[in-house]
């Protein structure tokens, strides 16, 4: 087995999932604000760091994807953070696009854009640590939208990026996410996502990408934020789970969803709900920012000295998520706080 193919495996090994730590400084300065705590180098790294640094990342977290900055910052012990996430047993990963900008042509949809320079950038990104990288494309969801082109070129995009990554023997996270956002229903979800992964899989197959040294980072199948329609966590997996088996080539060793708004509890349900009827050759595990940090922020933001608890809850919410990639989470065990 090829390089790539192995640390692909080894990522979502046995029930282990992926923190996605790798928020913008636009970004985090945002969720910080959201529990009242000023964003500097200094509180970012800490907040991270204490994520970690925790014990649950031993047994659940099989990858940390970190932005730039963090790839780059010290630990409080000396280390660099690679070093630090690999103590733990873990691999570090890198965000590598640099965002979704108005795509022109059609100035309602985005692009994600970052292949300029790409080639030099990972090379420099593997000398710092990293062995994975993800890419996000986002497709809004409404009656004209997403668009072919929002579609083509977004996929065209991702497949450059996947080719030039495992050229520089790394593992390419391809991450099309179809957004929640507006009331359609969960049929309009799965027919959406379904034009989105066919057309990203033709393109990585124009480019020569091997699938077995890559992941796919997708959204699950859910109606909108607004939508009249509910679905409850066995429709959701239902759909789900058709739309990757039709439209995923099999050769894909892992799935790791991203968590895309959903509570916490909605995504660890969703996954477990996902693995009871997972009947694919695919891994089907988790990329969860902030379905994993939402509550360990929270508590982190009443006293940042004291990390104890806050790696309580994080071991707490990894243990529960790695549950549900064997598919024996339920609430009971979430009730059991201290296991
Ligand atoms: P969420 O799980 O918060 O959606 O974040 C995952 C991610 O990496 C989005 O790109």
């Amino acid at each position: 087995m090829s390089e790539i193919e192995n640390i692909a495996k080894q990522i979502l090994a046995s029930g282990k999932g992926i923190l996605a730590a790798d928020e913008s400084t636009g970004t985090m300065t945002k969720r910080l604000a959201s529990v009242k705590i000023d964003s500097t180098p200094e509180t970012r790294i800490k907040f991270r760091e204490t994520l970690f640094s925790a014990e649950g990342m031993k047994n659940y977290i099989g990858g940390v994807i970190l932005y730039d900055e963090t790839i780059r910052q010290k630990t409080s012990s000396g280390k660099t953070v690679p070093e630090l996430i690999k103590s733990y047993g873990s691999i570090t990963g890198i965000k590598v696009d640099t965002g979704a900008k108005i795509l022109a042509g059609s100035p309602n949809e985005k692009i994600t854009e970052g292949l300029d320079g790409l080639r030099e950038r990972l090379s420099e990104y593997y000398n710092l640590g990293a062995r994975f990288t993800k890419w996000r494309a986002i497709y809004n969801i409404s009656e004209k939208y997403p668009s072919e082109l929002a579609i083509k070129s977004n996929a065209h995009a991702l497949a450059r990026y996947a080719a030039l990554v495992q050229e520089a023997k790394m593992v390419p996270i391809v991450e099309p996410e179809v957004l929640m956002d507006g009331d359609h229903d969960i049929n309009k979800c799965y027919e959406v996502t379904s034009r989105v992964l066919k057309e990203c899989y033709e393109e990585l197959k124009i480019h020569n990408v091997n699938f077995k040294g890559t992941i796919l980072k997708p959204n699950m199948v859910l109606p909108g934020t607004k939508s009249k329609n509910k679905a409850n966590a066995e429709e959701i997996a239902k759909m789900t789970v058709k739309c990757l088996k039709e439209n995923v080539p099999s050769e894909v060793p892992g799935i790791a969803f991203l968590s895309g708004g959903q509570t916490e509890i909605e995504a660890t349900q969703n996954l477990n709900e996902i693995n009871k009827i997972n009947n694919t050759n695919f891994i089907m595990s988790f990329s969860y920012g902030r379905a994993l940090q939402q509550s360990a922020l929270k508590d982190w933001s009443k006293n940042i000295k004291n990390t104890e608890t806050t790696q309580k809850i994080f071991n707490h919410r990894s243990k529960m998520n790695s549950f549900s990639t064997f598919a024996k989470w339920s609430l009971s065990l979430e009730n059991q706080k201290n296991t």
